[in-house]
């Protein structure tokens, strides 16, 4: 039975030049054949074979990197005018009808930041503790309280994140979230190669290596575990798409979804205006009249530093992975044959060799495959760039702390610093060396804020203000409605 399924794969892997993946066969048990014969089957040798033909060239000429410009963008001064509130109506209306749901991907493990975890649980609330999964949990019900409506939320993990999240979310009761309203489902992966060779490296002497998809892996995945019919079933329209890393992101914001809707959309980007030439995110452009993002990486360093004529940057808008997507936009680009193509990186990647021994490379080896979401921008019609402000939208949990920037303990002081605007505009007093977290199940912003404390009520030291917290307040306060 085994030299049958061995002959069998052989034959495979011959055709394809893999041979090597059979080197440890007969040291294996039964079990284990099996476990590595299954993820043979599944690999796309012709997939394998039209990526490595262009591993070499690059992904973005160079030529269409200098007909980049600004995008047009909804300017954020527009905020707080009377249009403004007509959009933010719109977005109000729409999150109270039950038509927006929510995608959150975080398939990335804490590598970075030394948190041998997934990413998600990682402690950032400055003075809560709260990881990141709650504080992003937390806004959602706050704006499901506020919209007295189900907002489904849709968290994609990947293979080597997906048990821990989903025992994590379990231990903790979803955090408050209705069961029926979670989605946990785990993206896809691709064979990791050996740079030199194209051959696919071996993690174990039965097993692949094999990294995640990207987080573009997410349009296949989210059809292919029928989250996208759920959404659908459901009567979902619009799906707010953001990232793990970012506990500042503003959940399902009325404004940003008004604006979304009233160009009819089909895919909405929020940027913020970069702070230096090279800071370290995706820049959104138009590139002959159509969006598109290039990442940091691939942008020259001549590219970034062009100025405007009054000396600003020219390529000035920042990608923090946040976007809207229309869910027919999902739907037709999930069986769409020019769907997301896949990048690819040159990465340090430990594997085991042909005698079985484990090496540790000290210069990157290997070649990963990732699709980025944000690659579907130049096939949606009507897409937007929304501009926002980086103090009250973005803070990136990329780095540990000690390192230069996207610390947890930078994205702490911005997450402090709002709360202590809202406090002064909530004109609530503080004494010196105050600090103040507020859960947004307190106050979703400043206005609520200052409806739910009591006047003349005056805060020292280290103050979190949760779900739970109360004060007395007068009768004559009440909650605060949206705007
Ligand atoms: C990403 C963006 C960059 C943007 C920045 C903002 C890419 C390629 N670049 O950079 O343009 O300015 O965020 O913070 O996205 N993820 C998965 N599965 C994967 C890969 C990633 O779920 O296979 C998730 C991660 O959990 C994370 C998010 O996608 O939430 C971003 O991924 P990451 O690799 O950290 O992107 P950055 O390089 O930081």
């Amino acid at each position: 039975m085994t030299s049958t399924l061995f002959s069998e794969l052989q034959s495979l892997l011959a055709t394809h030049g893999q041979e090597h993946l059979l080197a440890h066969w007969d040291s294996l048990s039964p079990t284990h054949q099996d476990q590595l014969a299954k993820q043979i089957r599944r690999i796309d040798f012709g997939l394998l074979a039209k990526l490595r033909q262009t591993h070499d060239q690059p992904q973005k000429s160079s030529s269409s990197v200098t007909n980049a410009v600004a995008p047009p963008a909804v300017p954020i001064e527009l905020c707080g005018t009377t249009r403004s509130q007509e959009l933010r109506a719109l977005g109000n209306q729409t999150l109270e009808s039950g038509k927006v749901g929510m995608i959150l991907v975080a398939g990335g493990q804490g590598t970075r930041l030394g948190f041998g975890h997934a990413k998600g649980l990682f402690p950032i609330g400055p003075i809560s503790d709260r990881p990141l999964f709650q504080v992003l949990i937390d806004h959602l019900i706050a704006v499901r309280n506020r919209y007295h409506t189900a907002i489904p939320l849709f968290v994609m993990t990947s293979p080597a994140t997906h048990e821990e999240t989903v025992e994590f979310l379990a231990a903790h009761d979803r955090f408050g979230l209705p069961e029926d309203d979670l989605f946990l489902f785990c993206q896809g992966t691709m064979p990791v190669l050996d740079s030199r060779t194209g051959q696919i490296l071996l993690e174990q002497r039965d097993r692949l290596c094999l990294s995640p998809d990207g987080h573009g892996g997410i349009l296949e995945a989210f059809a292919r575990t029928g989250c996208l019919a759920e959404a659908a079933r459901r009567g979902i329209e619009h799906l707010f798409y953001a990232q793990i890393d970012n506990p500042l992101v503003q959940v399902c914001d009325p404004w940003l979804i008004g604006c979304h809707l009233q160009a009819n959309s089909e895919m909405t980007t929020q940027v913020i205006r970069k702070q230096a030439p090279l800071e370290r995110v995706g820049n959104v452009v138009s590139i002959d009249g159509r969006l598109q993002i290039i990442e940091y990486s691939d942008l020259s360093a001549d590219s970034a530093h062009q100025t405007a004529p009054d000396g600003t940057l020219k390529l000035w808008a920042g990608n923090i992975g946040v976007h809207i997507f229309q869910r027919q936009f999902l739907e037709r680009m999930a069986v769409s044959n020019d769907g997301l193509q896949f990048h690819q990186a040159l990465k340090q990647t430990a594997y085991c060799d042909r005698q079985g021994r484990h090496v540790t490379p000290t210069q990157p080896n290997a070649i990963k495959f990732e699709k980025f979401i944000f690659d579907l921008l130049p096939a949606a019609q009507n897409a937007i760039v929304v501009e926002a402000s980086r103090n009250t939208s973005f803070a990136p949990v990329k780095n540990a702390d000690g390192e230069p920037k996207d610390t947890p303990a930078e994205a702490k002081q911005r997450m402090l610093d709002l709360y202590a605007n809202w406090v002064a505009a909530a004109k609530i007093q503080m004494a010196e060396n105050t600090q103040i977290e507020i859960n947004p199940r307190f106050a979703l912003d400043a206005q609520e804020l200052a409806s739910r404390i009591p006047p003349g009520h005056c805060f020292s030291g280290n103050v979190y203000l949760g779900p739970d917290r109360s004060f007395e307040t007068s009768p004559a306060q009440g909650p605060a409605h949206p705007q």
